[in-house]
C-alpha cells in the first residue's frame, strides 16, 4: 500500500522511518517533510486538505496517518475519508478529547475516571472565588489546543489571578476564552498511547516524556525534552494504570467515540494511584520517538489491523529499551535561534550508533540550519542508551544546541 505521513517533524519522521520497513508498505508520501526524513518518500506540495486529498488519490494513497494535533481538529480527517483514503486519526468531531480541556475533563467525571478536582472558568470574578477555594500550586490550563505550552504552574494565588485575567484576555487567543483551573497533582508523569480502532485501545509499552526544559525538572513546560522506554512500575501502580485503560474503552463507546487513530492517555501516578492529566488524540513527541525503535512488529500491518477493526487480534512485541532526547535550539521555547548551522548529524550517527529523527531543522544553501526549537532527536537502545544519547549531544556541531542532560529510566 501506499501510506501518506502527515506532519513533518521527529514524531512523523520516526513514524515514517518504521513504515519504510514494511513489507506491506511499497512507497512513502509527505508534505513538505524536514530534510532528513524527505529521502524516505515522495513530497506532495498542496494548498490546502482538499486538494491533498485530490492529490493523494491519484497518487493511489490507500491510508493517510496524521500526525499533529491541529490538522486533526481542522477536519483533515474528514475530508481525506471523503475521498475514499481511510485515516488513522480522527474526524473532526471526535478531536475534542484533546482540543478542549474543559471538555475532556467533563468526559472523566461523568465516566468516573480518576483525574484531578478541577472547575472551568471563563469570567475573571468566578476565577477569584474557585482560586480562594483551591490550595497552590494552582495549575492553569488553556482550554483549547495552545502547542504543548498552554499550561502553567503557579506558585501564589495573586501570581494565578494575573495569568488568568491575562489567558481570559486573549494569552493563548480563542484557546484560554476558558481556562481549567486544576487541583495540583505530585508524582511521576506516564505516557500511555494506545492504539483505538474504534473498539479495541491497545496499550503501547509505557513511556516516559519529560515536559519541563531544564534538569530536575525545572523550568518552563515544553512540547517534550525527552523520554525513555519502557517504565518500570510496581504492580499496585500498574494494575491501577490498566483499571483505567478498561474504564477509558468502556467510556468512549458509551458515549460513541469511535475514531481509527492513537490515543495518548498523559497520566500521574500519585500516592493515592494513577490519575488522567490529559488526552491526546494522536502519537506523543518525543515518546513516539522512543516507541519506534523498540517495535518489532511490521508497522504497516499494525496500522492495516487499526483501520480494518483487527486490533483484538494484534500483539504488540517490544525490543530493548530506549532513550529519546531533544536537541533544541537555545531560546526555545520562547523564541528558538533559526538559522544556525548544524552539521556532521549523520557521520555522527553512524560512529555512535544512534538513530537520529530530524523536527524543526531545514535546508538553506544546501547546509542543514535549525528552524524552530525541537530541531533533533537522537535514540538510542540498550543498556548505554543514556550515555550514547549524550555523547550525540555533546559532539553535534551546532552552536545553538541545548539539552536536557539528566532523562534517563
Ligand atoms: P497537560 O497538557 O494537561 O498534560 O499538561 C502539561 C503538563 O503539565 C503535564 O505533562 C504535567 O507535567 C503538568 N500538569 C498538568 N496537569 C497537572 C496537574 N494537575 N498537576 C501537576 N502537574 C500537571
Ligand atoms: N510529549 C507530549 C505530547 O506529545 O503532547
Amino acid at each position: 500500500m501506499k501510506v501518506l505521513v502527515y506532519g513533518n517533524g521527529a514524531r512523523e519522521h520516526a513514524l515514517a522511518w518504521k513504515l519504510s520497513q514494511s513489507k506491506v508498505v511499497d512507497k512513502l508520501f509527505f508534505v513538505n517533510p524536514n530534510p532528513l526524513m524527505e529521502p524516505l518518500g515522495e513530497n506532495i506540495a498542496a494548498n490546502d486538505f482538499e486538494e491533498l486529498a485530490m492529490k493523494s488519490k491519484a497518487q493511489g494513497i490507500s491510508l493517510a496517518l496524521i500526525g499533529p494535533e491541529v490538522p486533526l481538529a481542522a477536519g483533515i480527517a474528514d475530508i481525506m475519508e471523503a475521498h475514499g483514503i481511510a485515516t488513522f486519526g480522527p474526524h473532526k468531531a471526535q478531536a475534542w478529547l484533546e482540543s478542549s480541556k474543559a471538555r475532556a475533563k467533563e468526559f472523566n467525571f461523568r465516566n468516573n475516571i480518576p483525574c484531578a478536582s478541577s472547575v472551568t472558568v471563563d469570567d475573571f470574578e468566578d476565577a477569584k472565588k474557585v482560586i480562594s477555594e483551591f490550595e497552590p500550586p494552582y495549575v492553569l490550563k488553556a482550554d483549547g489546543l495552545a502547542g504543548g505550552k498552554g499550561v502553567l504552574i503557579v506558585e501564589n494565588s495573586d501570581s494565578a489571578l494575573v495569568e488568568i485575567k491575562s489567558m481570559l484576555g486573549g494569552k493563548f487567543g480563542t484557546s484560554s476564552k476558558k481556562v481549567v483551573i486544576e487541583e495540583f497533582l505530585d508524582g511521576e508523569e506516564l505516557s500511555v498511547i494506545c492504539l483505538y480502532d474504534g473498539e479495541t485501545l491497545l496499550p503501547m509499552d509505557f513511556v516516559r516524556d519529560h515536559k519541563r526544559l531544564l534538569n530536575d525538572n525545572k523550568g518552563p513546560n515544553t512540547g517534550g525534552m525527552g523520554a525513555y522506554s519502557p517504565v518500570m512500575l510496581p504492580e499496585r501502580e500498574k494494575k491501577g494504570v490498566f483499571e483505567i485503560l478498561r474504564e477509558i474503552s468502556h467510556a468512549l463507546k458509551k458515549e460513541g467515540i469511535r475514531y481509527h487513530g492513537a490515543l495518548y492517555i498523559g497520566m500521574m501516578i500519585t500516592k493515592d494511584g494513577p490519575k488522567v492529566l490529559e488526552y491526546n488524540v494522536r502519537f506523543g513527541d518525543p515518546e513516539t520517538q522512543a516507541l519506534m525503535v523498540r517495535l518489532k512488529n511490521d508497522f504497516g500491518k499494525v496500522l492495516e489491523s487499526v483501520i480494518k477493526r483487527h486490533l483484538n487480534g494484534v500483539k504488540l512485541r517490544w525490543g530493548e529499551n530506549s532513550n529519546a532526547l531533544v536537541i533544541a535550539s537555545q531560546g526555545y521555547p520562547r523564541s528558538p535561534q533559526k538559522g544556525i548551522e548544524v552539521s556532521n548529524v549523520e557521520e555522527l550517527a553512524s560512529s555512535i550508533n544512534v538513530t537520529v529523527f530530524g523536527g524543526a531543522i531545514a535546508k538553506k544553501e544546501e547546509k542543514l540550519v535549525s528552524d524552530g526549537g525541537r530541531v533533533l532527536t537522537v535514540v538510542a537502545t540498550g543498556r548505554d542508551a543514556h550515555e550514547r544519547t549524550l555523547a550525540f549531544a555533546k559532539r553535534l556541531k551546532f552552536d545553538a544546541k541545548f539539552y536536557r542532560t539528566d532523562i534517563c529510566g
